[in-house]
């Protein structure tokens, strides 16, 4: 039988570079192998979410993006969390099996009281409960996750071992598959491309917007004048190239050395490879935009495809547990 893998994301609304090569990419191959469920966690995102006035929009635009590059919902169960409430029972029994102390040791949560500690929500302290509990609830036994994720994972596979140990076997140990990506280096060139550095390029933004970004970007420091020589092993922009431009990177790499080509131009050309890479992205992307229900019944077959391992899923814990009527 063919495993299923299982994956949550946080809705982070419209995806960039960085999301593209890491996650997207990633889902891509998995779903020719596995049978896969990808589900976008709204629950989890309210656990630092100070309101929820752009969360369905946000919802939206990762799943538009999502369609656009490929993801396809005749191979993936493509669904969003809060659709399914079973997940919120399965947190509840969960949550009895969890040690306190296991979840005030986890390194996130640790990292956010320090960060936020005034927002530290019951929520919180359980939000690897309810990543668990995703996973259980569809039987997930891969789960791609990066590495900020394995600790989290762990923790999964002990709450479960623990729930299989007490109950009876229901649920299957996940495993970790490690996602490897190249590490997208943000525009500003210091810390990996998120929304939160600002420092990305969403793979939806048109030529013009491409332009802009890149021309905000840093290059090599040491270049101050034009005629300077470059250093392209420590320049950002040269290492997007070799993810874009990849048929003319020794040229690229020879102008800027010898001072050939200056940033303006090497960026102007690195806008050009970006904006032809997702031109096919981009025109998929308009398709589905002009078809404003598209994205709602996909999620709505997610559901209701999702819903159907759910309840059984819950109906085989309850039975365990001794709580079915
Ligand atoms: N915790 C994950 C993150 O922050 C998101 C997530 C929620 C998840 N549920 C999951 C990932 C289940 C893998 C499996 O990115």
């Amino acid at each position: 039988m063919t495993k299923r893998v299982f994956s949550g994301f946080r809705p982070t609304g419209r995806q960039h570079i960085g999301n593209y090569f890491g996650t997207i990419q990633n889902c891509l191959q998995l779903q020719e192998e596995y049978e896969s469920f990808y589900c976008v966690v709204d629950l989890h995102a309210l656990t630092t979410l100070e309101n929820t006035a752009t969360l369905k929009e946000d919802v939206h635009n990762m799943v538009l993006d999502w369609l656009a590059a490929g993801i396809d919902p005749e191979k993936s169960v493509i669904f969003v969390q809060s659709h399914v409430p079973e997940v919120t029972e399965l947190h509840m029994l969960m949550s009895m099996v969890t040690p306190l102390s296991w979840l005030l040791r986890v390194p996130t949560f640790k990292e956010k009281v320090r960060m936020h500690p005034e927002n530290v929500n019951y929520g919180l302290v359980g939000y690897p409960v309810l990543m668990t509990s995703d996973i259980a609830l569809y039987k997930g036994e891969v789960v791609p996750v990066g590495e900020d994720q394995l600790a989290h994972l762990e923790l999964a596979r002990e709450i479960l071992r623990r729930f299989n140990s007490m109950f009876g076997n229901v649920f299957p140990e996940p495993q970790a598959k490690l996602t490897e990506f190249p590490l997208i280096v943000g525009l500003n060139g210091a810390e990996k491309m998120s929304k939160s550095a600002d420092n990305y390029i969403e793979i939806a933004a048109s030529p013009e917007d491409i332009r802009k970004k890149i021309s905000t970007a840093f290059t090599d420091p040491a270049r101050k004048y034009r005629a300077d020589p470059g250093h392209p092993e420590v320049c950002n922009v040269f290492t997007l190239h070799k993810m874009f431009t990849v048929g003319r990177i020794a040229e690229i790499e020879r102008e800027c050395r010898n001072a050939g080509i200056g940033c303006t131009d090497c960026k102007k050309l690195l806008a050009e490879s970006v904006s032809d890479y997702f031109a096919p992205f981009r025109e998929r992307r308009l398709e589905l935009q002009a078809r404003p229900e598209y994205v709602r019944e996909v999620v709505q077959d997610g559901a209701a495809r999702a819903s159907r391992v759910a309840r059984e899923t819950l109906r085989e814990v309850k039975a365990a547990m001794n709580l079915l009527p």
